[in-house]
């Protein structure tokens, strides 16, 4: 009898979605590895917030950050456009909510914030995304607003997050908080000297965070994506022109050991495991995703493919 049980429990357990029950406010999720996060997420079951820069902001964003800056957001962030955050969640239905909003404006973000309770009745799960990055050429070449908004974008604002996650987390007697980072935190790669610093940055404030959380079962961890088909690559609003979709796929297949291009799925599977309970003892980590790349001494060891 306790067998059939058993197995009952088993069949229930696996049919359900494994963020069932959970409220996620994920930031940068109109586009790429936030948008595929926003995808499976809601695919598990859980509630989800997202948000990314206001569709309808036209030239005021230039205006209001300066046009260097504003180079940095995509062009493709339109009104109507593919990752107009809006018509995203009309797609996903009832458990996706969008919030427009620049995370480095911290009235905005308290909003987002606020929204969660508003729309789910609370929070669980944080998924620092949002970023910024791309193009720097040098330290030498690198202006100051360039400097200055990577690093309020990929850095400053997920310090704010987790400072405005924490006490809802706490409400709901713990949580988890993801944070995407960079093989740019762990590797010295020419021409990202703002990129890297500031995804090197986030790691220090994921160990702060678990640390600081932890009594309250409150979990912080960071994903470290090699390089991934996503627009930051292809089309970076930096470079003058962008790269064709499936070149950036056939370099990036070639350029770690795993012969395959990283697609934003990869992840957000990470991510999810990291939210989920299913991490539940894992806390204050730093998780490349990287088809290896970080863990290859040289890659002219590498075998041919043609050799097998
Ligand atoms: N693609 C890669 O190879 C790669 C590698 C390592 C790390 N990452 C990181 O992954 C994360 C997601 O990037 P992606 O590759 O999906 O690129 P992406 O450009 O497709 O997505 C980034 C999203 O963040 C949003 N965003 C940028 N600034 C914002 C702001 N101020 N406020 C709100 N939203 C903002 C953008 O509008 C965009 O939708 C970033 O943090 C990026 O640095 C990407």
């Amino acid at each position: 009898m306790s067998q059939i049980a058993d197995a009952r429990d088993e069949v229930a357990r696996r049919a359900a979605g494994r963020l069932d029950g959970k409220v996620a406010l994920i930031t940068g999720g109109a586009s790429g590895i936030g948008l595929a996060t926003v995808e499976r997420f809601v695919a598990e079951g859980a509630k989800v917030l997202f948000c990314d820069l206001d569709p309808r902001q036209g030239r005021a964003l230039g205006e209001r950050i300066g046009e260097t800056a504003a180079r940095l957001h995509h062009r493709r962030r339109e009104d109507g456009g593919p990752n107009d955050g809006f018509a995203i969640a009309g797609r996903l239905g009832d458990a996706a909510v969008f919030i427009p909003c620049d995370v480095t404006d911290a009235a905005a973000l308290a909003r987002a914030f606020a929204a969660a309770q508003e729309h789910f009745g609370g929070l669980d799960i944080l998924v620092n995304n949002a970023g910024v990055g791309g193009g720097e050429v040098s330290i030498e070449g690198c202006d100051e607003a360039l400097f200055d908004r990577t690093i309020a974008v990929n850095l400053k604002a997920v310090w704010r997050g987790m400072k405005l996650a924490f006490p809802l987390l706490r409400a709901r007697g713990g949580g988890s908080i993801v944070t995407t980072s960079s093989i740019s935190a762990l590797l010295g790669m020419p021409g990202q000297g703002a990129y890297g610093a500031s995804k090197a940055g986030v790691l220090q404030l994921t160990r702060v965070a678990a640390m600081e959380g932890a009594r309250d079962l409150i979990r912080a961890n960071a994903v470290c994506p090699g390089g991934i088909v996503t627009p930051i690559i292809y089309d970076s609003p930096l470079m003058q022109d962008g790269f064709g979709k499936a070149a950036v796929e056939r370099g990036l297949a070639a350029s770690q050991p795993l012969p395959i291009a990283g697609q934003p799925e990869d992840i957000a599977n990470a991510i999810l495991w990291l939210a989920s309970d299913e991490s539940r003892f894992v806390t204050g980590q730093t998780v490349p995703v990287d088809g290896g790349l970080t863990a290859e001494f040289d890659s002219r060891h590498r075998k041919p493919l043609a050799d097998g």
